[in-house]
């Protein structure tokens, strides 16, 4: 196996890599050709399935500790330059990204590709409560679709060019499969599910993602939020435990997790949205 960085140094691109990189996206899309040897164990695998069936993956920057924040929510970055580029990567070859309400008000984020090259993908917040203002930066004019899903019905300041996706939900929630059923009756069969990390523990809890990225920086926070947080079990016989491919990525470790066996159907994509 391949992979993007040397295991001697671990700071440095194998040889190549950056620039066989601007070939992924557009070969990642085109289903019979092959993607350069130093990304395909990577992202190969996010290219399984029909055409029509939708493929969820999510990611997770975490401290060796499990963190994802400190104990005053400050995150900027528990990641260094090898995960953030991972995560502008995954979203050069995803249709769309998602995050929860609390990452769009604590981070204000872009959710575009600027680290590397490739396309931004269309982005999707989940605002059940319609919290989300007006002025936020991913609801920016770019040429990408952005989209909220929400329960809302009464009116806000959003744009009038934002997609809106009204769904109902019960005591937990909007259930994370008609969220991605909605998105693939709008077109979108790749989605990334980018956090925080209450919005992508409920999406794994409820079956809804193909596969998890979890990149482990070399860091301790000691404290603060965790990254997956999943309903308490007994027994360690209980834990769940995917088949795991590890990548490193300079100093940082790619825990590749695949749940595609046990993830639910969620419906088929709309390929002429
Ligand atoms: N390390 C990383 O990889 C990473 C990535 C992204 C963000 N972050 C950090 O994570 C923190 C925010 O994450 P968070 O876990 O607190 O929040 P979050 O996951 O961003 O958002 C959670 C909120 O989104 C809404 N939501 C998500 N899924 C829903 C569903 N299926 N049904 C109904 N509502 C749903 C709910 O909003 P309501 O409360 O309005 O009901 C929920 O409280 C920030 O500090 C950010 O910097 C870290």
């Amino acid at each position: 196996m391949v992979h993007p960085f040397t295991h001697n140094a671990g700071e440095r691109l194998h040889a190549n890599a950056h620039d066989e990189w601007a070939s992924v996206p557009g070969l990642f899309r085109s289903a019979n050709e092959p993607l350069p040897a130093c990304w395909s164990a990577i992202f190969g695998p996010l290219r399984a399935g029909r055409p029509d069936a939708p493929f969820a993956v999510g990611q997770i920057g975490q401290s060796l500790d499990g963190r994802i924040a400190t104990a005053t929510g400050h995150s900027h970055y528990v990641n260094g330059p090898h995960g953030l580029e991972h995560l502008h990567r995954l979203r050069a070859v995803m249709d769309a990204v998602v995050v929860g309400i609390g990452t769009a008000l604590a981070d204000d984020p872009q959710l575009t590709v600027r680290r590397v090259e490739g396309p931004s993908p269309a982005r999707v917040v989940i605002d059940p409560q319609g919290r989300l203002p007006g002025s936020a930066r991913l609801l920016a004019a770019d040429g990408v679709r952005r989209i909220i899903v929400t329960r809302r019905t009464t009116a806000t300041d959003w744009p009038a060019d934002i997609e809106k996706i009204t769904l109902t939900g019960n005591g937990d929630g909007i259930a994370p499969s008609d969220i991605l059923a909605a998105l693939g009756s709008a077109g979108f069969r790749r989605i990334l599910i980018e956090g925080g990390a209450n919005t992508v523990s409920r999406f794994l809890a409820a079956g809804c993602l193909d596969r998890l990225h979890i990149v482990v920086a070399p860091v301790l926070i000691g404290s603060g939020p965790s990254g997956v947080t999943l309903p308490p079990i007994a027994w360690m016989d209980e834990a769940i435990r995917p088949a795991v491919a590890m990548h490193p990525l300079g100093d940082e470790m790619l825990f590749d997790c695949d749940f595609s066996a046990q993830r639910k159907a969620w419906g088929r994509v709309n390929t002429s949205a």
